[in-house]
Protein backbone atom coordinates (compact mmCIF):
# COMPACT_ATOMS: atom_id res chain seq x y z
CA UNK A 1 0.00 0.00 0.00
CA UNK A 2 1.56 3.23 -1.02
CA UNK A 3 2.62 5.60 2.36
CA UNK A 4 0.20 8.56 2.06
CA UNK A 5 1.28 11.96 1.87
CA UNK A 6 0.77 15.47 2.10
CA UNK A 7 2.11 18.26 0.32
CA UNK A 8 3.63 21.25 2.97
CA UNK A 9 3.54 25.17 1.21
CA UNK A 10 6.32 26.79 3.43
CA UNK A 11 7.17 30.58 3.84
CA UNK A 12 10.43 31.13 2.99
CA UNK A 13 12.90 34.31 3.02
CA UNK A 14 16.44 35.03 4.18
CA UNK A 15 15.88 38.94 4.88
CA UNK A 16 20.16 39.14 4.18
CA UNK A 17 20.16 37.84 0.63
CA UNK A 18 15.97 37.56 -0.31
CA UNK A 19 14.42 40.76 -1.69
CA UNK A 20 11.09 38.64 -1.68
CA UNK A 21 9.47 35.71 0.27
CA UNK A 22 8.66 32.91 -1.49
CA UNK A 23 6.91 29.70 -0.92
CA UNK A 24 8.81 26.39 -1.12
CA UNK A 25 6.51 23.05 -1.43
CA UNK A 26 7.65 19.73 0.57
CA UNK A 27 6.28 16.47 0.29
CA UNK A 28 5.79 14.91 3.88
CA UNK A 29 4.63 11.31 4.71
CA UNK A 30 1.15 11.64 6.87
CA UNK A 31 0.78 10.04 10.22
CA UNK A 32 -2.39 10.38 11.95
CA UNK A 33 -2.32 12.96 14.49
CA UNK A 34 0.69 14.42 13.48
CA UNK A 35 1.07 18.06 14.21
CA UNK A 36 2.28 21.05 11.79
CA UNK A 37 5.63 20.72 14.46
CA UNK A 38 5.72 17.34 13.18
CA UNK A 39 6.22 18.62 9.89
CA UNK A 40 8.91 20.76 10.11
CA UNK A 41 10.93 18.63 11.94
CA UNK A 42 9.85 15.99 9.31
CA UNK A 43 10.99 18.95 6.31
CA UNK A 44 14.16 19.56 8.65
CA UNK A 45 15.46 16.12 9.78
CA UNK A 46 15.01 14.69 6.12
CA UNK A 47 14.44 17.15 3.07
CA UNK A 48 15.50 20.53 3.78
CA UNK A 49 18.21 21.11 6.78
CA UNK A 50 18.21 25.08 5.85
CA UNK A 51 14.75 25.87 6.99
CA UNK A 52 14.95 28.17 10.05
CA UNK A 53 11.73 27.58 12.46
CA UNK A 54 11.15 27.08 15.86
CA UNK A 55 12.01 23.70 17.40
CA UNK A 56 11.16 21.34 20.28
CA UNK A 57 13.60 23.54 21.83
CA UNK A 58 10.16 24.83 23.06
CA UNK A 59 7.68 23.07 25.10
CA UNK A 60 5.94 21.00 22.79
CA UNK A 61 2.61 21.44 25.19
CA UNK A 62 1.05 24.53 23.64
CA UNK A 63 2.49 26.83 26.83
CA UNK A 64 5.25 28.58 26.09
CA UNK A 65 3.95 30.17 22.75
CA UNK A 66 7.78 30.09 21.18
CA UNK A 67 5.73 28.22 17.75
CA UNK A 68 3.17 30.85 16.98
CA UNK A 69 2.45 30.89 13.29
CA UNK A 70 -0.04 30.81 10.53
CA UNK A 71 -1.49 27.49 9.21
CA UNK A 72 -4.15 27.90 6.23
CA UNK A 73 -4.08 31.73 7.23
CA UNK A 74 -5.25 31.43 10.51
CA UNK A 75 -3.26 32.08 14.15
CA UNK A 76 -2.16 28.64 15.55
CA UNK A 77 0.87 27.10 17.27
CA UNK A 78 2.79 24.73 15.56
CA UNK A 79 2.97 22.08 18.61
CA UNK A 80 -0.42 22.24 18.74
CA UNK A 81 -2.02 22.28 15.00
CA UNK A 82 -3.02 18.92 13.83
CA UNK A 83 -2.72 17.92 10.24
CA UNK A 84 -5.74 16.64 8.26
CA UNK A 85 -4.24 17.30 4.61
CA UNK A 86 -2.45 19.68 2.87
CA UNK A 87 -1.32 22.93 4.45
CA UNK A 88 0.11 26.37 3.61
CA UNK A 89 2.65 27.29 6.68
CA UNK A 90 3.35 31.38 7.37
CA UNK A 91 4.97 33.33 10.03
CA UNK A 92 3.06 35.01 12.42
CA UNK A 93 4.76 38.31 11.82
CA UNK A 94 6.34 38.70 7.77
CA UNK A 95 7.16 42.20 8.30
CA UNK A 96 9.17 40.79 11.25
CA UNK A 97 10.82 37.75 9.66
CA UNK A 98 14.54 37.07 10.52
CA UNK A 99 14.57 34.08 8.23
CA UNK A 100 11.65 31.96 6.97
CA UNK A 101 9.45 30.92 10.22
CA UNK A 102 11.92 32.67 12.90
CA UNK A 103 10.14 36.50 14.02
CA UNK A 104 11.77 39.05 16.13
CA UNK A 105 10.15 38.65 19.28
CA UNK A 106 9.58 41.39 22.18
CA UNK A 107 11.75 40.71 24.96
CA UNK A 108 10.11 38.68 27.66
CA UNK A 109 11.97 40.38 30.49
CA UNK A 110 12.58 44.30 29.81
S1 LIG B 1 6.64 24.80 21.65
FE1 LIG B 1 5.73 25.81 23.35
S2 LIG B 1 3.76 26.35 22.64
FE2 LIG B 1 4.60 25.22 20.99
Amino acid sequence: MAEKTITARVFRMDPAVDEESRYQEYRVPFEEGMSAMDVLDYIYQNLDGTLAYYDHAGCSLGICARCNCKVNGKATLFCQYLVSGDLTIDPISPSKVLKDLVCERKRENP
